[in-house]
């Protein structure tokens, strides 16, 4: 069986099942996001086009609702770790605010925001003004529906995918792309892999190891 300790260059590759555990729900499966709110009018550029009120509405809601949840074991036990490096779907910034120095935020964070040409960090709740001072919207630093990565962040992700000695994949439906194909990188170089979802998913085969359980209690236990 792995054993945390016995690797020195551990990556998380980690998706909404780690924050459950905090109260925040997933994008799919029973309680998921995507089935209350329709992506096509709350994340995209269009939805955003047509009637940006609508969808700072939207975003407003999730950062209060993100800001009154707290890490949970998971997250702590994957900052705990020494030289451990993260790849998240995660938009929650859950993993810094655990204490992880080194994560790379596949799909952006709803606690950046885009606008005047730049990007910048915003832990408002509500958000003071949604508009820059140029008057146009601030846009969440989001990787919406239709959007392409970052390449710069796609290059960083290969490269800690190049590095690292285990590969631990966390609560990720592997449903979206390119992201659950990054992965792939670390796992034709044969290394030891740990796939953590109570569910199979459909790259559970590509996993040298699958553990069936929650984010912590799973985490728990490589640790022993
Ligand atoms: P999903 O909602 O697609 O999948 C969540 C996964 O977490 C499922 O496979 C569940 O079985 C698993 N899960 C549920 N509870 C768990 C627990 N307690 N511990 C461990 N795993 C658990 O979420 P993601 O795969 O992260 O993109 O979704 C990928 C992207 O789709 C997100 O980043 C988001 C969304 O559209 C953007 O917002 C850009």
């Amino acid at each position: 069986m792995i054993r945390l300790a016995d690797f020195s260059r551990p990556l998380f590759f980690t998706g909404a099942g780690l924050s459950v555990e905090s109260g925040i729900p997933t994008y799919r499966g029973a309680g998921g996001l995507w089935h209350e709110y329709d992506y096509r009018s709350y994340a995209c550029q269009d939805a955003f086009e047509r009637d940006p009120e609508k969808v700072w509405d939207f975003h407003d809601l999730r950062r209060r609702k993100v800001a009154a949840c707290e890490p949970n074991e998971g997250h702590r036990i994957i900052a705990a770790l020494p030289h451990a490096r993260v790849i998240t779907q995660n938009v929650d910034g859950l993993h810094q605010r655990a204490g992880s120095a080194d994560v790379i935020e596949l799909h952006g964070s709803l606690w950046r925001l885009r606008g005047n040409g730049t990007v910048v960090e915003n832990f408002e709740v509500p958000l003071r003004s949604r508009r820059c001072d140029d008057g146009r919207y601030w846009r969440p630093d989001i990787v919406w529906f239709g959007d392409v990565l970052d390449p710069l962040v796609l290059q960083a992700a290969a490269h800690a995918l190049e590095w690292c000695d285990l590969l631990v994949s966390i609560g990720t439906s592997a449903s979206v792309y390119p992201a659950a194909e990054l992965p792939r990188i670390a796992l034709r170089r044969g290394v030891p892999s740990v796939e953590i979802n109570p569910e199979e998913t459909p790259v559970s085969a590509r996993y040298a190891h699958r553990l069936r359980g929650t984010a912590s209690e799973m985490l728990r236990r490589l640790m022993e």
